[in-house]
């Protein structure tokens, strides 16, 4: 059994509400404990559907898949330093957002969607036009018009509809909530279970840790769909004694939009970090609550330092784009520890970005 909870009043709803907030206008969380099935693991096909009774999906006739998930962690050394990257670039729309996309459009398909709206900064919106393909369920996106080409070029080919918004980011996000008062809103940000998809991340890391957390994780933040999803995932986990700590969640903000720092002024400038440019960020304060938690901390970049990181990796044979070099770029001034087991998830591939 699961439900919804809204994050205000407190208010339970059931998970085949068509509204994408409580009517108090509060965020909704998804009530679910995953159970996690480590005799099963071993036979299974190595995609994230392998935690199949961790996925709040009922009947498995309504998974929207393309047999996406469990993406290599390698080794690499950056600045001296260990790092396990967590190659979720190679997922099939070229990001990790596929993670989240998989189960809410299992979700929609569910509930019988036949139109969906959704409003990103290019990734999701590509995500979520990928699996309404696959699902065969219309669906219009909206992005800022800075959006990269790449991306819209993605999201135009899948079959959506595209509107480009003029402004900042927050002007999108207030356009899509007026077509949403016609259609499904397969929001990323406020949709739950969304984030009961990026959680497979921690799934996975901890299964090909051989059944271990690492020490820390460094993401890339704006919305925190990822650092949620991390964190739940993690819960899951230790809820179930399978691990016995949870890794610090340090978030990687760019200093030119950093609404996580405590002194942060308010007034975002252009980053070539896209992604993460969020001036106000609906789970703010959920995201915060999770980093302190887990004893992490918020690490701001500058753009030349992302630059700079893309381009390292890049030598390596790593092809990001800059949002997640972002992570890149705080780990090397990160102060690791000698031992300290540090992942980083690479979110999305460089073919993305064209040179800005
Ligand atoms: C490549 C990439 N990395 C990280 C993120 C951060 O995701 P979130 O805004 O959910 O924190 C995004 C968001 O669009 C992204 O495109
Ligand atoms: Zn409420």
């Amino acid at each position: 059994m699961f439900f919804l909870t809204c994050q205000i009043c407190k208010k339970t709803y059931a998970p085949n509400t068509l509204q994408w907030c409580c009517s108090c206008g509060g965020l909704f969380d998804l009530v679910f404990e995953g159970e996690l099935r480590v005799d099963a693991l071993a036979d299974r096909p190595p995609t994230l559907w392998r935690y199949r009774e961790a996925i709040p999906i009922a009947d498995d006739a309504h998974i929207a898949s393309f047999d996406e998930g469990f993406t290599p962690l390698t080794p690499v050394t950056i600045a001296g330093k260990s790092l396990l990257v967590k190659q979720d670039h190679l997922f099939p729309s070229g990001s990790y957002k596929d993670r989240g996309a998989t189960v809410l459009i299992s979700q929609a398909k569910a509930l019988g969607v036949q139109h969906m709206v959704e409003d990103s900064s290019g990734n999701a919106g590509a995500a979520i036009a990928a699996y309404a393909a696959r699902a065969g369920i219309a669906c219009d996106i909206y992005v800022p018009d800075s959006t990269s080409p790449a991306k819209l070029a993605q999201i135009q080919s899948y079959g959506a509809r595209l509107y480009k918004i003029p402004g900042a980011r927050e002007d999108t996000a207030r356009a899509v909530q007026g077509a949403a008062r016609k259609h499904f809103y397969a929001s990323h940000v406020w949709n739950p279970f969304f984030f009961h998809g990026t959680k497979t991340l921690a799934y996975e890391i901890w299964e090909q840790r051989g059944f271990n957390a690492p020490d820390t994780l460094i993401i890339p933040t704006g919305n925190g769909t990822l650092l949620i999803g991390a964190y739940i995932g993690f819960t899951d986990l230790l809820r179930q004694n399978l691990i016995d700590h949870l890794p610090k969640l340090i978030a990687v903000q760019s200093a030119n939009c950093a609404p996580l720092m405590p002194n942060w002024h308010g007034n975002p400038s252009e980053t070539i970090a896209e992604g993460i440019a969020i001036a106000e960020p609906a789970r703010a304060a959920q995201m915060l609550r999770y980093i302190d938690q887990t004893g992490g901390d918020v690490l701001t970049v500058e753009d030349d330092e992302t630059r700079h990181a893309q381009k390292q990796m890049a030598e390596m044979g790593f092809y990001i784009e800059p949002t997640s070099a972002t992570a890149i770029a705080a780990y090397m001034k990160y102060p690791a520890q000698n031992d300290e087991v540090a992942v980083a998830p690479l979110t999305g591939h460089g073919l993305k970005s064209g040179k800005k």
